[in-house]
């Protein structure tokens, strides 16, 4: 009985040593070097080759080592009867919390503008609005979302939400489905995606999305490169009608070095780095939901693959 970590072309030293910090006793294979595929029960993936966890015929049970599932939902060989769960960390909230209020700060502080001015020893106040007037609408009323959500209400931002359901969150209007979208989207002066990717939510942030956003609004999104029609940003921002945009997950990773956002003036790019999951912070969820794949025991954080997330 065994745990295989997936995850190619990474150290994984540190979630090894965070996994025995609970079990000492837990065995671990490091793909490739899996020594008794049919004693592998517990896969814990991350990037992983399509096609690899069919390795594995006594699998129990699929785990991202992430939030995200879409890297395990798309390949076809991920066993369907397997259950597959993903991580619902603290450590990964605080840090797309941190992220987002960073790239919202960094936004309306104009910091960008005084790096180019202090490039020309240019001394020039540039225009601030006060928070309480700049609407957050979040995509995405998730764990994170939620999350994050919360921390930006409470530095006084007027944040909403928006969801594929109707949901109660403290303090934050929540719009909800197709027929709110665009009353979410007039009252957002910074559009922040933390949506999973599903079929419903591939493309969302295109053109009529960007056309229903109030002018000069920003976007950040921190959630999948597949929701934005990068054509569709580069139209927008050189209508003038979006300000600029802070973009962490691109379609292809790593970014193409022939890409233009590389060179694009109001984009910001980071390498899928907004919230990377700490493994001393997740670690305990994934001894003890392994602990219940082996008895056979409800698991935690179970993804619905019908949904998506
Ligand atoms: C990061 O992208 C995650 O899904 O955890």
């Amino acid at each position: 009985m065994s745990i295989a970590i997936i995850y190619p072309n990474r150290d994984v030293s540190a979630w090894v040593a965070a996994l025995h910090a609970h079990d000492p006793a837990l065995a671990i294979e490091v793909w490739p070097e899996i020594g008794a595929p049919d004693q592998v029960e517990y896969a814990l993936c991350w990037n992983h080759p399509e096609g690899v966890l069919q390795e594995f015929p006594n699998l129990k049970c699929v785990s991202s080592l992430g939030a995200g599932v879409n890297h395990l939902l798309n390949d076809r060989s991920c066993p369907p009867e397997v259950p597959l769960v993903r991580l619902v960390d603290t450590g990964l909230k605080q840090s797309m919390a941190e992220y987002v209020m960073l790239g919202v700060l960094e936004h309306l502080r104009r910091f960008a503008g005084y790096r180019r001015q202090q490039h020309h020893a240019e001394w020039l106040p540039l225009p601030v609005p006060p928070i309480s007037e700049v609407g957050i609408g979040l995509m995405g009323c998730g764990e994170i979302g939620r999350y994050v959500a919360g921390k930006l209400t409470a530095f006084g931002f007027p944040v909403h939400g928006w969801s594929r359901r109707p949901q109660a969150l403290a303090g934050v209007k929540v719009f909800a489905g197709d027929d709110q979208l665009n009353a979410f989207l007039a009252r957002s002066d910074v559009l922040v995606c933390l949506l999973p990717l599903t079929t419903e939510t591939a493309g969302i942030l295109d053109a009529t999305t960007f056309s229903r956003l109030p002018a000069n609004a920003y976007l950040i999104n921190a959630a999948r490169g597949a929701h934005l029609v990068e054509a569709d940003l580069l139209s927008a921002l050189a209508s003038g009608h979006l300000s600029g945009a802070l973009l962490d997950v691109f379609r292809d990773e790593p970014l193409p070095k022939s890409h233009p956002f590389w060179k694009h003036p109001r984009i910001m790019i980071t390498p899928h780095i907004a919230s990377v999951t700490n493994p001393r912070s997740a670690a305990l969820q994934v001894v003890e939901n392994y602990r219940r794949a082996v008895q056979g025991e409800r698991l935690s954080n179970l993804v619905d693959r019908r949904q998506g997330y």
